[in-house]
C-alpha cells in the first residue's frame, strides 16, 4: 500500500469575476509515495507544490482526479488523525510559549492531558527546543519557529507527516539536525512528504524526488536516478598515457580528454567504455579508479526546468 496516490489531480483555482487569471495549479498530475520513506517534491516558485499538500490535507478541493492517504480514498476526515502537518510560513499567536503551541495542537487533535504533556516534552527535546519550551513564541527566532513547527507537526504521532519548506531560515547546523530528526522517523516506519527549494538538502535525505513546474510532473525517481548521467566516465590513470595510446584512441574515436592523472571519457555505452579500458591495459597504463560521473540535483533540476520556462508564463486559462 502507497502512504499517498494521486491520479490525474487537478487543480484550477477559478477567478469567476475574470476568467483570464483562473489559473492551473496542477495539471493531471499523477504520483505514489511508498510508505516509510523520504519523498521530495521539487519546483520553481508557483509550480503548485503546496496546493499538492493542500489537496492532501483536504484544505482545498480538487477540480478533477483522485488521490489517496494510507490506502483512504480523499476527502476523508478520519485521515486526518494520521496525518502530521507543518505548514510553510507557519505562525502562532503571539502570546503562547512552545509548550503552550503543542498543548493548543494536542489538544486540536483530541489527545489527552496526560499523553500531550509527555509527547510534548519529548518532541521539543528531539527538536532541540527543551530549553526555550517557556518562552513565548513571539520572542524566537526563524529557525526556532521551524524547529517548534516541525514538533507541533509531530504531536499526534502521525504516520505520514507533510512538511512544507521545513528548513527554511535555518541555519546549516540546525538543518543537519533537522535532517537526522526526519531520519529518525524514517526509521521508525513513517512517511515523510516534504516541499523544498533547498536542492542540496533535499538531495542528502530524499529515497525519492519529483519535479513538478506549472503543475506538470516532469520527472520522478530516486536521487540517484536524477543525478547519474548516461554515459560519462571518469577514469584515474597512475602512469601518464603513451603517443601510442593517444593515437590509438584517435583511430577508434572513442571521446575522452586527459587532465593530469584523470580520463574524463564522454563515451555512448559501457562497450566504448570496455574499450577505452582495454586500450589503456593494452598500453600498461594503470588505472587506479573508474567512476561515473554525476550531476548535482540541482544540475539536473535546471536543466529539467529551464527548456520549460522559457517558454511562457504560468499557465492561465482562457
Ligand atoms: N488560493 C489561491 N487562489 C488562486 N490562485 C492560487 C491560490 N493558491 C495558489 N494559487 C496559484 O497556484 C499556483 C501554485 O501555487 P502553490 O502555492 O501551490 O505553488 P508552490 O509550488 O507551493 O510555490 P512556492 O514555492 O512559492 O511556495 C500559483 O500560480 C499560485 O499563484
Ligand atoms: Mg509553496
Amino acid at each position: 500500500m502507497n502512504a499517498i496516490s494521486s491520479e490525474s489531480l487537478t487543480k484550477i483555482y477559478s477567478d469567476f469575476v475574470n476568467k483570464k487569471l483562473s489559473v492551473t495549479a496542477l495539471s493531471d498530475f499523477t504520483l505514489d509515495v511508498e510508505q516509510g520513506k523520504i519523498f521530495g517534491l521539487l519546483g520553481p516558485n508557483g509550480a503548485g507544490k503546496t496546493t499538492f499538500i493542500k489537496i492532501l490535507l483536504g484544505l482545498v478541493n480538487t477540480t478533477s482526479g483522485r488521490a489517496s492517504i494510507l490506502g483512504t480514498q480523499l476527502p476523508n476526515v478520519k485521515i486526518r488523525k494520521r496525518i502530521g502537518y507543518l505548514p510553510e510560513n507557519h505562525r502562532y499567536p503571539n502570546y503562547l510559549t512552545g509548550h503552550q503551541v503543542m498543548k493548543l495542537f494536542g489538544g486540536l487533535s483530541g489527545m489527552r492531558r496526560a499523553e500531550i504533556a509527555s509527547r510534548s516534552a519529548s518532541l521539543l527535546k528531539l527538536v532541540g527546543m527543551e530549553q526555550w519550551s517557556k518562552m513565548k513564541v513571539k520572542k524566537y527566532s526563524k529557525g526556532m519557529m521551524q524547529r517548534l513547527g516541525l514538533a507541533q507537526a509531530l504531536i499526534n504521532n502521525p504516520d505520514v507527516l507533510f512538511l512544507d519548506e521545513p528548513t527554511d531560515g535555518v541555519d546549516p547546523i540546525g538543518r543537519k539536525e533537522i535532517r537526522d530528526v526526519l531520519k529518525q522517523l524514517r526509521a521508525e516506519g513513517k512517511t515523510i512528504f516534504l516541499n523544498s527549494h533547498l536542492l542540496s538538502e533535499v538531495e542528502l535525505i530524499s529515497d525519492q524526488v519529483a519535479i513538478l513546474n506549472k503543475g506538470k510532473l516532469l520527472k520522478v525517481g530516486t536521487v540517484d536516478e536524477l543525478t547519474t548521467t548516461d554515459a560519462n566516465y571518469e577514469i584515474g590513470v597512475a602512469t601518464h598515457p603513451t603517443e601510442a595510446f593517444f593515437h590509438e584512441a584517435a583511430a577508434t574515436v572513442l571521446k575522452f580528454q586527459l587532465d593530469k592523472s584523470t580520463i574524463s571519457a564522454d563515451l555512448t555505452s559501457t562497450a566504448e567504455l570496455n574499450r577505452l579500458i582495454d586500450l589503456l591495459r593494452k598500453h600498461n597504463i594503470e588505472i587506479t579508479h573508474i567512476a561515473k560521473k554525476r550531476t548535482t540535483l540541482e544540475e539536473s533540476f535546471i536543466n529539467l526546468i529551464k527548456p520549460v520556462s522559457d517558454e511562457k508564463k504560468p499557465e492561465v486559462r482562457q
